[in-house]
């Protein structure tokens, strides 16, 4: 499989909505690297649910409130981020445009929003670092080669690494048959750079990612593998992939500042439940312990605010991002977290709400199920 992304020079105005990006993205991006961006595990009813579940819980806004002075500004570890958004961690984002993930930390930068690096990246974590000065995690995959993983760790903490995220929800690789259908492999050109170990395979090119990385994670982790993490590390640790309270307390428990609600985006167990249904409960979990971050399905500023008053203190979106570096690279990605600022800015004013602690106060009362 070759390296096939283009850098199409796209009318980035053309899209007024995420949707539109991602219509705009699909002519650039290599077929199977699309399928891969886009697929879920099995019958990938987890993947429909994320995004159909926001749209179940209604806004009871209100009236004649002055709204003419908003902020969706949050603190995220310590850090005041403009909007409460981040850039979840996805694999391989140089299969979407040459520029890759220095793409999506330039565009982070500029937005002065956090972005979570995937391990699973296609450029050095250290490069990455170098291009953006807002708030930059790491996703981490606890290898069955545990020195390598501390290794990994360290090295991204003396790069300036500002947080990590654990992923909780890959013991074993998810099964997505749109790319076993593809015979999806690591296209030629492109290396999984921050996992290549001396003496290892050079490059993982032209490899599925189920084979080459088996070594990368390990069915037999568990929260002592979550303690011992964030014993090593002065940064704050986040688990990502949870969606049990019972978890969100055992992450906190074992040293953990930060739960991160997630189901991979649908592309782990199918079946697990759409996000936005568990929020709710694991954000009373995590109340008064630490952060709370949830992913899946975000596609409207709208969404954001559902979010938030449902115990949310920020909200992550993947394929959007991917569907930005498609249509263009950094500006892309720029476009993404504009329209979606843009959405969720202009959702304060007609909900009648002017900032972040407001809607999370509101809670219940401003976001219910429909009944
Ligand atoms: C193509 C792709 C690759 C991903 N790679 C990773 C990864 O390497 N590590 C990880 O923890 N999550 C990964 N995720 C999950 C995302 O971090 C995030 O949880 C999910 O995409 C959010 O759902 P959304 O795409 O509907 O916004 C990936 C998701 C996608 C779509």
């Amino acid at each position: 499989m070759a390296f096939v992304a283009r850098s199409t020079p796209t009318d980035l105005s053309l899209a007024v909505s995420l949707a539109d990006l991602a219509e705009l993205a699909e002519p650039n991006i290599e077929r199977t690297a699309w399928d891969y961006y886009r697929s879920g595990a099995w019958d990938e009813s987890t993947l429909a649910r994320n995004s159909a579940a926001w749209r179940e819980y209604e806004i009871h806004y209100r009236g004649m409130v002055d709204v003419s002075r908003r902020t969706g500004a949050v603190n995220l570890f310590g850090c005041e981020v403009p909007c409460p958004l981040v850039a979840a961690p996805t694999a391989m984002q140089k299969m979407a445009h040459p520029d890759g993930e220095c793409a999506t930390a330039r565009a982070c930068s500029a937005a002065g929003l956090p972005m979570c690096l995937s391990s699973l990246s296609t450029t050095a974590l250290e490069d990455v670092r170098a291009a953006t000065s807002a708030p930059l995690w790491m996703q981490i995959y606890i290898s069955q080669d545990r020195g390598f993983t501390r290794d990994l760790v360290q090295r991204a903490e003396a790069a300036g690494v500002d947080a990590f995220a654990v992923t909780a929800d890959t013991p074993v690789w998810g099964i997505r048959e749109r790319d076993m259908r593809n015979g999806f492999r690591v296209p030629d050109g492109l290396h999984i750079v921050n996992l290549e170990r001396p003496g290892g395979p050079t490059g993982h090119s032209g490899v599925g990612i189920g084979g080459a990385l088996s070594w990368t994670i390990d069915a037999s982790i568990t929260w002592k593998d979550v303690e011992l993490l964030a014993a090593s590390t002065s940064r704050p640790l986040l688990v990502k992939g949870l969606c049990r309270p019972d978890d969100v307390r055992a992450a906190f428990d074992s040293g953990a500042r930060g739960v991160w609600i997630s189901n991979h985006g649908g592309r782990q167990l199918d079946g697990a439940p759409a996000t936005a249904d568990i929020l709710a409960a694991c954000a009373d979990a995590a109340r008064g312990r630490g952060t709370t971050i949830v992913d899946g399905g975000i596609r409207r500023g709208i969404d954001i605010l559902r979010a938030l008053a449902l115990g949310a203190d920020a909200v992550a979106i993947g394929r959007p991002i991917l569907w930005g570096l498609g249509a263009g690279g950094e500006a892309g990605v720029g476009r993404a977290l504009e329209l979606l600022r843009g959405e969720f800015e202009l959702a304060m004013a007609l909900a009648g709400v002017c900032g972040v602690d407001e809607i999370r106060a509101l809670g219940a009362s401003l976001v219910r199920p429909r009944s």
